[in-house]
């Protein structure tokens, strides 16, 4: 079985052909970074409009690097959302009229659902886990049964903590994307010196709060003299991140002793979603797992970030259990983990 994957729910307009022994036949990823930095942020229209202007090209790309033509194929999958909607729309409509042309069957992925199973594309991971999804737009812990069964644990009652990545990192002017960036200042800076606030830190819930932590960065860098001095970059980057990582760290504890009461099993825990990539996180969580006598798994940072070979796998997965989609499906720019279809 293979299946191609199509992503385009932001900023990156990507192709990619997986197989069923959970092979990367092809990953094609354009990140269009250039076409947004003028502005500091992703600009929707453009981001519509570029993924139109590139797609085809990252298509035909990853069916020749796979060595593939379309009748070797048995799916074919696009992010139908939640995301960016004019971005979604090209994906989607792509992807379908593919599919008709080819009689193939189509399958509309949830972009959170891609990231949830990544880890099962690069290594060995049985149902159920314990998920924490960390991205631009999204921050959740959840209980994954299956594909298609998820129960949501908490969330953030505000901001997702890659976009509290970003906006430190633009009020530190270290440009756009502000993840790699922070983690990059952060190193050898003193994440004692400013005293950052830990939100919601020690409550009884499994939600996070971010916004109260970026106002905090925004009062104390305000508070320095500018222009900032490389050592007090250093210092907030390294203070910010090691309250985000207090943060994670505390909620996922309590939410592996929740899983361990209602699963019987530690975990493992999962993380994902482009803040995965940081590699100060993921030491700080492979700590917290390895305490409750589990693991914590992450992708490779590469397939942490948006990419298509996580949407053809979440396509395969759903394939291969009949979960195949008509031409009526409307992309959604909303849509919860929780709401997805399962068998
Ligand atoms: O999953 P993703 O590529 O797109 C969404 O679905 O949102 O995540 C992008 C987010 C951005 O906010 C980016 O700054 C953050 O992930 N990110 C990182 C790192 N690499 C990417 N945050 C912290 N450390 C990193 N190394
Ligand atoms: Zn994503």
């Amino acid at each position: 079985m293979k299946v191609l994957g199509i992503e385009t729910s932001c900023d990156e307009t990507a192709a990619a052909v997986v197989g069923e022994d959970a092979t990367i036949l092809s990953n094609l990823v354009f990140s269009q970074l250039d076409e947004h930095r003028p502005y500091g942020g992703v600009v929707p229209e453009i981001a519509a409009r570029s993924h139109l202007d590139r797609l085809d090209g990252l298509i035909r790309g990853a069916l020749a690097e796979a060595k593939l033509g379309f009748t070797d194929l048995d799916g074919i999958a696009a992010t139908a959302g939640p995301g960016l909607i004019g971005g979604v729309f090209v994906g989607v409509m792509t992807a379908k009229a593919m599919a008709a042309a080819r009689g193939l069957p189509f399958i509309a992925v949830n972009h959170l659902e891609g990231h949830a199973l990544t880890a099962r594309l690069t290594g060995e991971l049985a149902f159920p886990f314990l998920l924490l999804l960390v991205s631009g737009g999204h921050c959740q812990l959840a209980v994954v049964e299956g594909v298609g069964a998820y129960r949501h644990l908490g969330g953030t009652i505000d901001d997702a903590v890659g976009e509290c990545f970003d906006k430190t990192a633009k009020l530190l002017d270290l440009g756009y994307p502000g993840g790699p960036a922070v983690e990059a200042a952060a190193r050898g800076g003193d994440p004692a010196r400013f005293g950052l606030p830990r939100p919601m830190m020690g409550r009884a819930t499994l939600d996070f709060s971010f916004s109260g932590l970026k106002t905090a960065v925004r009062h104390k860098v305000a508070a320095l003299a500018a222009p900032l001095a490389e050592r007090d970059v250093r210092d907030m980057a390294a203070s910010f991140q090691a309250a985000v990582a207090d943060v994670l760290a505390e909620r996922c504890e309590r939410a592996l002793v929740h899983f361990q009461d209602s699963h019987g099993q530690a975990g493992p825990l999962v993380v994902a979603g482009g803040v995965a990539a940081n590699a100060f996180l993921r030491a700080r969580l492979e700590a917290v797992a390895k305490a409750a006598g589990t693991e914590m798994i992450a992708p490779p940072p590469k397939l942490c970030t948006d990419n298509a070979a996580m949407i053809a796998w979440a396509g395969l997965e759903r394939l291969r259990l009949g979960l195949t989609d008509d031409f009526g499906f409307a992309p959604r720019p909303r849509w919860p983990l929780e709401e997805v279809r399962g068998p």
